[in-house]
């Protein structure tokens, strides 16, 4: 058995800026409402055929060039993503294609907000194993393709990006990734789900009419079970390892809405400067919020070799896990 470890961090988000007060103009929505609401003020978003593949690219590329070391050495890809390029190939292929990860393999994981989460517990199976010394993890979505323009319930909600991270044995005397937990409940699948394109409900004119292709919530329902499955685990995890929120240098949970993470945080007992919050900048971009912020912390010097990082999330399905890390680089 190898421990793994985070190795190298990247993130891309587009360059287009939405602020609220921009949607004021196409919707019945107001900055006040979105703020208070949720903690957004603004989030970036794709234009002109710029599809999940592309950001996952820059931010897989980002992270490589921090690593100092090139796409060939890659052994495996593990990309989170509910908004692939298209059904198939897979957007993992697609994105070794682009950087020229020849000598990899990869696939595509669904596990919506959750995805970074059950994608970097899977990547760390392939290094415990021995199987792959150099996993790629990536959580990337492009959130507007999926969105209806005309419900501000939805759509003042969510931002497009992608983050990255290289998961890699660990030294001697080193932990990394210590442990995690994942969870997952099908009987919330009712309350966020996007019914129409897949198997079910193949795309027609009739579907479209529906509007079955976009993202549907029942926003309450969903906060309700977010606020009490992060909290959750988070507080679990922690409970298990004999940690408290004082042992954590950092907190990066997913980025929903503030007042879901204020409840968590609450919970955990942690002191508010530990947490990473970037809601208010880039919205929610699903898989992408978690390595997004980790991306951003390291390159601030927020983290060290070392330090304890609590990830947490809760998404689509339900899912939700939390995962307990030392930082490796
Ligand atoms: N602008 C103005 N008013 C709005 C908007 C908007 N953009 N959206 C909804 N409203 C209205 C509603 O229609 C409702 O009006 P009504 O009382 O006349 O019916 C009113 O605001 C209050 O609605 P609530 O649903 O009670 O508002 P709430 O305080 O619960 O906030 C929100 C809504 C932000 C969606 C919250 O429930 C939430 O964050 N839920 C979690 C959903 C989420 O983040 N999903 C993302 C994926 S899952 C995940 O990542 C965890």
């Amino acid at each position: 058995m190898f421990n793994a470890k985070i190795t190298a961090t990247g993130h891309c988000v587009p360059e287009k800026v939405v602020t609220n007060e921009d949607l004021q103009s196409i919707l019945d929505t107001s900055d006040e409402w979105i703020r208070t609401r949720t903690g957004i003020r603004q989030r970036h978003v794709v234009q002109g055929g710029m599809a999940t593949s592309d950001l996952a690219a820059a931010a897989a590329r980002a992270a490589l060039a921090q690593r100092g070391i090139d796409a060939g050495e890659i052994d495996c890809i593990v990309l989170a993503t509910v908004t692939p390029d298209m059904f198939f190939p897979s957007t993992a292929c697609l994105l070794q294609e682009k950087i020229g990860a020849r000598g990899a393999w990869g696939f595509d994981l669904s596990g919506a907000c959750t995805g970074f989460i059950y994608a970097l517990a899977t990547a760390v199976q392939f290094v415990h194993s021995g199987a792959h010394r150099k996993v790629l993890v990536v959580g990337a979505d492009v959130m507007t393709s999926i969105l209806n323009p005309a419900d501000r319930n939805t759509y003042v909600l969510f931002g497009d990006g992608a983050g990255a991270v290289l998961v890699e044995p660990t030294e001697p005397g080193e932990q990394g990734v210590l442990d995690f937990i994942l969870r997952s409940d099908g009987s919330g699948g009712k309350y966020l789900y996007m019914p129409g394109g897949g198997s079910l409900n193949p795309p027609s004119h009739a579907t479209v009419d529906a509007r079955m292709h976009y993202v549907h919530q029942d926003g309450r329902a969903v906060y309700k079970y977010a606020v009490q499955g992060m909290s959750e685990v988070s507080a679990e995890i922690l409970a298990r390892n004999g940690l408290s929120g004082d042992d954590l240098t950092l907190y990066v949970p997913h980025q929903a809405n503030r007042r879901i993470i204020e409840a968590a945080v609450e919970r955990v007992g942690l002191d508010p400067d530990k947490v990473i919050i970037n809601i208010d900048e880039f919205a929610n971009t699903t898989a992408g919020t978690i390595p997004i912020g980790l991306d951003q912390a390291f390159r601030a010097g927020r983290l060290h070799r070392g330090d304890v990082v609590l990830l947490a999330s809760f998404g689509a399905g339900f899912t939700w896990g939390s995962l307990l890390l030392r930082w490796g680089c």
